[in-house]
C-alpha cells in the first residue's frame, strides 16, 4: 500500500487524480506507473481493453484507485466519452498526460495523406477535443488547490521542433501539438493551468522499433528518463511555467531525432 497517496494532491487531504492516454505501453505506461507510485489516482485509456484491464490491475497494486476506459483518440465520441468518465470517476484532475500517439514514416514529396490524417487525428485532434473536454475540470481542481495548479503533460517530439527527413507529417503534428500546449499556457496558465510539451528524441519503445536497423535500442533514450521529466513537472508549483522539454540523444547532432 502506499502511504504517500493521501499526501500527493491538496490541501483538502483528497488524492490527486489524473488521466493518461496512451497507458497501456511505452512511455504512457511509464508515466501511468510513476503517478500511481506517487499516490494519484488514474484513469487510463488505450484502444486494447484487454491489456488496459491488465495494466489496470497492476497499477491497483501501489494502492490507488484505477478507472480504464478503453477507446480510440481518432474518434470524437470515445475522446469525449473517456473525458466524461474521468469526471465520473475521479471528479478532479490534477495531471492530464497526452500520451497517445502515432507515427509512420514520409517525406515531404511522398507522405500518403492517409497516414497524415491518421496522425493528425491522433496527434492534434484527439487531444484537442480532449483538452476542451478537461479544461473545466483542470481549472476547477486548479483553484481548489492553487499553490500546485494543474497540469498537462503532452508528448510531443524533437520532430515537432527541428526537421527530421521522412518523418515530415509527424512532425507537423508534432509541431502542433507543441503549438495547443503554447495555446493553453497563454490562455489559462494565469488560472494554474499549464501545458508541459515534453520533445524527445527515439526513446526505446515499440513505436521506435522500426529503426533497429540503424539505431541501436542501447542508444535510444529510456522511458524511464522521460517519465522522471513528467514527474517532476507534476511536483512544481503553479509559478512555473515550462512550455516545452526537448530530450536528445548524446552525439554531434543533437536535433536529429
Ligand atoms: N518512442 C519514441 O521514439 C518517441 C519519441 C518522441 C515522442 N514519442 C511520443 O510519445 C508518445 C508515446 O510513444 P511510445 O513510444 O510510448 O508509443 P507506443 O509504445 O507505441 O505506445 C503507444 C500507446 O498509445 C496507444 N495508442 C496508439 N494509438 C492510439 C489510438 N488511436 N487511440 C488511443 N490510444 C492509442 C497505444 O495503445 P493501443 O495500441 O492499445 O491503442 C499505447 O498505449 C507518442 O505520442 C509518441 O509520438 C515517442
Amino acid at each position: 500500500m502506499n502511504t504517500r497517496a493521501v499526501t500527493a494532491g491538496s490541501p483538502e487531504g483528497e488524492r490527486s487524480a489524473a488521466l493518461v492516454t496512451g497507458a497501456s505501453r511505452g512511455i504512457g505506461l511509464g508515466i501511468a506507473q510513476g503517478l500511481a507510485r506517487a499516490g494519484h489516482d488514474l484513469t487510463i485509456t488505450a484502444r486494447d481493453a484487454g491489456l488496459l484491464e491488465k495494466t489496470a490491475d497492476d497499477l491497483r497494486s501501489w494502492g490507488v484507485r484505477v478507472h480504464p476506459v478503453a477507446g480510440d483518440m481518432a474518434d470524437e465520441d470515445d475522446v469525449r466519452r473517456i473525458a466524461h468518465a474521468h469526471t465520473g470517476a475521479h471528479r478532479r484532475l490534477d495531471v492530464l498526460v497526452i500520451g497517445a500517439g502515432v507515427g509512420s514514416a514520409g517525406a515531404v514529396g511522398n507522405a500518403p495523406m492517409r497516414r497524415f490524417d491518421k496522425q493528425f487525428a491522433v496527434n492534434v485532434r484527439g487531444p484537442l477535443v480532449l483538452l476542451q473536454e478537461a479544461l473545466p475540470l483542470l481549472r476547477e481542481t486548479a483553484a481548489r488547490n492553487p499553490a500546485r495548479g494543474a497540469k498537462v503533460i503532452a508528448l510531443a517530439s524533437i520532430t515537432g521542433l527541428a526537421p527530421e527527413p521522412a518523418l515530415s507529417a509527424y512532425g507537423a503534428s508534432k509541431a502542433a501539438l507543441i503549438s495547443l500546449c503554447r495555446s493553453v499556457n497563454a490562455e489559462v496558465s494565469a488560472d494554474a493551468v499549464s501545458a508541459t510539451a515534453i520533445c524527445p528524441g527515439y526513446v526505446d519503445t515499440d513505436m521506435s522499433a522500426w529503426t533497429h536497423d540503424r539505431i541501436d535500442p542501447t542508444d535510444m533514450i529510456r522511458v524511464e528518463d522521460i517519465v522522471e521529466l513528467a514527474l517532476a513537472v507534476t511536483r512544481l508549483s503553479a509559478r512555473a511555467v515550462v512550455p516545452e522539454m526537448v530530450v536528445t540523444r548524446p552525439g554531434e547532432r543533437p536535433w536529429r531525432a
